[in-house]
């Protein structure tokens, strides 16, 4: 049990660089193993997604090594085609192997990934998009078995802008014979991170960013070097954490367009944001207005992955601010954590209305799952006192040394793992 000791009251105030995206470098670990030959990977965060990602490549053959931000490896040598449930377990999202398996070995076996603390997660779009491609998919106690004599393109349309499905979908169709084409795809920019990854390996692949992604079947060249883009939810993050303590923060290195959405929020609700090239400033002095109502949406609207964040910013604002989460059904948990401060958060199904107070108290409080285990810990800092969140190890997940991040700009928080 990690545990997270926070104390309240000391402002942000500096600048920081954005580490590597945790849901960019997963996908593109995955398609790694269509070349064949050794991919270097830079700007790759230190978290416990991306260690559970290389352990199931050194399962599948793979030889791995990684050297500070440096991630190399090397799959000729790749042998295995089956992900069990004890590799399944570690990370939910894993299920991103199973395009680029079953492209390279022409089969794959995966545990089904359980659901989470956010609802369910189904992956029958993952699995329509391998059939549509010509794969024979089954289930057997449990595991997912696709399998094929060689893929062929063709039209794979999905129902909901799911991001991994969207991946698993060009990742796939890149060991296709002919052209693919993938209608309804998502749209965040971590998709337009993965073609960009998918034609330096030589891929013929255009259309991501829109909801309409075409891919040709190709040969990939051997020896990528690739450096990982940064992590627009942990900017969000910092942003809101801003928010919660006060301050002046630069984050660098970032597309400011990347995290308008929260950005544009948070300067509705009164904090001051500047954005110029690569880099976005956000100052927050008195208290914030209330945020009006929250929609969460696929991309360009505002994440899911946020929602969590901009509550903790809004429990101290004059006013309410109402939020809808439209992505997942169980992604409230950390609002029940968060009235232990004093804050008013009542929950209906996929409503949560926040009603700000002026005062909030240090507590005890539990991590259910990554977001929301971030937003528990930046509340603290707003709370007076100290707030102590007990952490399964959730938000190691996601983040790369969050207490180090922060108190590098001033805040107190000391974390035992
Ligand atoms: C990705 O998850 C992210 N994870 C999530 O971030 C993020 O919240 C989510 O996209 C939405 O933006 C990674 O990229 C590793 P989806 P993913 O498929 O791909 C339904 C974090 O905190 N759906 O876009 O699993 C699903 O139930 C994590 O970093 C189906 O119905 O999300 C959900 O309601 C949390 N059938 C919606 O689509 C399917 O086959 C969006 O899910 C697949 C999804």
């Amino acid at each position: 049990m990690s545990i997270w000791r926070v104390q309240g009251g000391y402002p942000l105030d500096g600048s920081l660089t954005i580490q590597g995206a945790k849901n960019a470098v997963l996908p593109v670990l995955a398609a790694a193993i269509l070349t064949g030959s050794e991919v270097e990977l830079t700007n790759v965060p230190r978290l416990r997604d991306v260690e559970a990602s290389l352990n199931i490549l050194r399962h599948l053959g793979c030889a791995v090594g990684r050297q500070d931000d440096v991630v190399r490896l090397d799959s000729r040598n790749m042998t295995g085609c089956a992900i069990g449930r004890e590799l399944t377990g570690q990370m939910r999202s894993s299920v991103i192997f199973l395009g680029a398996i079953l492209a390279r070995c022409g089969q794959v076996r995966i545990a089904m990934p359980g659901g989470c603390e956010l609802g369910p997660r189904p992956i029958d779009l993952h699995l329509a998009a391998m059939k549509a491609l010509g794969a024979d998919v089954s289930l057997e106690d449990g595991q997912i078995l696709c399998r094929t004599d060689g893929l062929t393109g063709g039209h794979i349309h999905l129902a909901l802008p799911s991001v991994g499905a969207t991946e698993n979908a060009m990742i796939a169709a890149c060991g296709a014979k002919g052209a693919t084409v993938i209608t309804g795809a998502a749209k965040e920019p971590e998709i337009v991170e993965l073609q960009g990854f998918l034609r330096a390996l030589g891929a013929d692949i255009t259309g991501a960013g829109t909801d309409t992604v075409a891919v040709r079947g190709f040969t990939p060249v051997r020896q990528v070097g690739w450096r990982v883009m940064p992590d627009r939810i942990a900017a969000a993050t910092m942003l809101c954490a801003c928010a919660c303590a006060g301050g002046d923060v630069e984050l660098r290195g970032l597309d400011p367009a990347h995290v308008q959405s929260v950005s544009d929020a948070l300067g509705r609700m009164g904090a001051d944001v500047h954005t110029g090239s690569r880099r976005l400033r956000i100052k927050c002095a008195g208290r914030l207005q209330g945020g009006g109502t929250i929609v969460t949406e696929p991309y360009p609207g505002f994440p899911t992955d946020a929602q969590p964040l901009l509550m903790a910013a809004s429990l101290k604002a004059d006013g309410v601010t109402v939020f809808e989460e439209t992505i997942f059904s169980d992604r409230y948990r950390q609002g029940v954590e968060m009235t232990r401060l004093g804050a008013k958060v009542a929950i209906a199904g996929r409503r949560a209305v926040v009603t700000g107070v002026e005062h909030l108290h240090g507590a005890s409080l539990t991590a259910e799952d990554l977001r929301g285990g971030a937003s528990l810990i930046i509340a603290g800092l707003g709370a007076e006192g100290e707030t102590t969140v007990f952490d399964r190890g959730h938000v190691a997940r996601g983040y790369e040394g969050l207490d180090r991040a922060l108190n590098a700009l001033g805040a107190h928080i000391d974390f035992t793992e």
